[in-house]
């Protein structure tokens, strides 16, 4: 690998980051990791030969520091946040000033101009924001992640009590796992050249409804699980009684009336295609992490 070639991962301790760099160091791949604290977490990425970066996406001198001497890099905003415009446009002028020669940006397959969601709302506008910067970007816009399963308002329900509870009414999704994202996200920062420009929706290997969804994961743990459709009211609610940041709020119940209007169905092979291996299954990532599934566990 080119030395020339290090390779700044932000969201390092997140999922889509995490894995990205799993699979970037199994390419043998020099990777400098953007983390906001000195925690044990970042001792771990030292260990495993990753360079570590402290700071904050919206504070543009880390970010400026971390991007010198970098050739390509992943950009994710936590969606608990508000800020992504501010920290886009700082990653943007940062990649901008030190040469950087390819983007990979997490969006989400909601991004609209028009977005009801302000999160999905101001994910198309990051977009537009690193076109117009013009280092040469990849958009992805998955639907759902399949770590749904595994968020605090969801596990101990399906846990504890075998229910599946969210305000999905009749919409369809391929869930996609983080994992297959990292490996995805890896090969476009080592081969850029083919994916610059482009807008990528992302879809897992199966599209579902959440009957079909809470039977898969059934499946998996050899116990049954049941949809329960719950109202948008009441599922703002329960996120609002739980302590969940309010940005947050407004962006989930947003796009659950996008989710039943159809915006996150779909289903194609770019995994695959682009990556050699299909998208996991639901049962395949229910079965990976089972013990989290178990009653008591959570
Ligand atoms: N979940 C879905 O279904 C879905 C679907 C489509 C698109 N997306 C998009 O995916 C993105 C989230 O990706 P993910 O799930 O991989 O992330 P994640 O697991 O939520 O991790 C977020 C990462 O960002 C870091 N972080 C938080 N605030 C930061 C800051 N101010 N400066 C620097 N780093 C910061 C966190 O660090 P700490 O660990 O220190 O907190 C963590 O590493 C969002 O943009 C969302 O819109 C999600």
């Amino acid at each position: 690998m080119n030395s020339d070639h290090r390779i700044l991962v932000t969201g390092a301790t997140g999922a889509t980051g995490g894995y990205a760099i799993d699979h970037l160091l199994a390419k043998g791949a020099q990777v400098r990791a953007f983390v906001r604290s000195d925690d044990a977490r970042a001792q771990a990425l030292r260990d495993r030969g990753v360079e570590v970066a402290l700071g904050d996406l919206v504070d543009f001198h880390s970010v400026r520091s971390a991007m010198q001497g970098v050739h390509a890099a992943y950009f994710v905003y936590p969606i608990m946040q508000p800020g992504i415009l501010n920290a886009t446009a700082f990653f943007a002028e940062a990649a901008r000033e030190s040469g950087v020669q390819a983007v990979v940006n997490m969006s989400q397959i909601s991004a609209r101009r028009d977005a009801a969601s302000h999160a999905a709302r101001d994910h198309w506008f990051s977009e537009q924001v690193f076109n117009w910067s013009g280092i040469p970007t990849t958009h992805l816009r998955p639907t759902f992640f399949m770590e749904w399963l595994l968020y605090g308002f969801q596990l101990p329900l399906i846990a504890q009590h075998g229910i599946l509870q969210v305000p999905a009414g009749e919409g369809r999704h391929a869930p996609i796992a983080a994992e297959d994202q990292g490996r995805l996200i890896a090969a476009i920062l080592l081969e850029p050249a083919r994916h610059v420009g482009k807008v990528y929706p992302l879809f897992g290997a199966k599209e579902m409804n959440h009957q079909q969804i809470a039977a898969a994961v059934g499946e998996a743990l050899g116990r049954e699980i049941r949809y329960v459709p719950e109202s948008i009211e009441g599922f703002e609610q329960r996120l609002s009684a739980l302590g969940l940041p309010e940005h947050f709020i407004q962006h989930v119940s947003a796009v659950y009336r996008d989710y039943q209007n159809g915006i996150f169905a779909g289903h194609d092979s770019l995994i695959q295609d682009i990556t050699g291996l299909p998208p996991m299954t639901v049962q395949q990532f229910v079965q990976e992490k089972r013990d989290r599934f178990m009653p008591g566990s959570n």
